[in-house]
C-alpha cells in the first residue's frame, strides 16, 4: 500500500465537449506521459493498451509493485453491472495509489447529485494517494457536480446544449456565450491554481 502523501498536488482534469470535439485526442496525448495508467475505456477505443477484466485488476496492479503499467478496463454494456464495475475499479485505484486514471464518459456512471462511493473518494481524497484523474464527458450538466467543482483543469470544447454551457461557464467564471462560439477542435483551457484561462 502506498503511504498517504499530503504534499501531492491535486491533478483532476475534466475534459468536456460534444462528440468529435477532440476529448479523446487530448486525453491520449496527456496519458502518454503517465507511467502508471488505468483507462476506463467505455468505447473500447484504446486498442494499444492491455485490456484487463475488473476481476483481474487488483492482482494485475499488485503484480506491478512500485513499477509502471498501462492497462484498460472495458466496462460491461449492462448499466447495472457497469455501475458495480466502476465502483470496484475506483476502490482498487484508491487501494493501490499512484495511478493516472482516465475515465471516459462519466455520465454513464455518475449523475449530478450522485457519485459512486469509490469515485467520490477519488475526487475528494485521491490527491493524498497520488491519484490523478482525467475524466471526459459530452454532457457536463449530467455528471456529478463535485467532480466539476474539484477540477484543477478543465478543457471545454463546443457544447450543444445550453444547460451544459451554463454548468461549465459557472465553474470557469465566464459567459456561456464564450463556449457557444467554439468551433471544430477549439476549446477553452482553464486552470484553477493559478487561475488561468485561454482558448486553444
Ligand atoms: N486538435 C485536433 N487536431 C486534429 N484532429 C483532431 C484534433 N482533435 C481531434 N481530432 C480528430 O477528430 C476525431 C474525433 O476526435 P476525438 O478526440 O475522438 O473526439 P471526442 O473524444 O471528443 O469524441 C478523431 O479522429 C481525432 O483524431
Ligand atoms: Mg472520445
Amino acid at each position: 500500500m502506498t503511504k498517504v502523501d499530503v504534499t501531492q498536488k491535486a491533478d483532476i482534469r475534466c475534459v468536456l465537449g460534444a462528440p468529435g470535439t477532440g476529448k479523446s485526442h487530448y486525453t491520449k496525448a496527456e496519458m502518454a506521459k503517465a507511467k502508471r495508467l488505468l483507462v476506463w475505456d467505455l468505447e473500447d477505443e484504446y486498442e494499444h493498451i492491455d485490456a484487463v477484466s475488473v476481476q483481474q485488476l487488483p492482482h494485475r496492479l499488485h503484480q506491478a509493485g512500485a513499477g509502471g503499467f498501462k492497462v484498460r478496463v472495458i466496462p460491461s454494456t449492462d448499466a447495472d453491472k457497469r455501475q458495480v464495475e466502476f465502483d470496484l475499479v475506483c476502490r482498487t485505484i484508491m487501494a493501490i495509489g499512484k495511478i493516472t486514471f482516465v475515465a471516459e464518459e462519466l455520465r454513464f456512471v455518475t449523475q449530478p447529485s450522485k457519485a459512486p462511493a469509490g469515485w467520490a473518494a477519488i475526487t475528494l481524497r485521491g490527491r493524498k494517494r497520488g491519484v490523478k484523474v482525467i475524466g471526459t464527458s459530452q454532457r457536463p450538466a449530467s455528471i456529478d457536480k463535485d467532480f466539476l467543482g474539484s477540477a484543477t483543469l478543465i478543457r471545454c470544447g463546443a457544447l450543444n446544449y445550453p444547460e451544459d454551457r451554463k454548468a461549465v461557464a459557472a465553474v470557469m467564471g465566464i459567459d456561456p456565450a464564450d463556449i457557444e462560439k467554439l468551433e471544430g477542435y477549439q476549446a477553452i483551457l482553464w486552470t484553477r491554481t493559478p487561475r488561468t484561462i485561454k482558448q486553444v
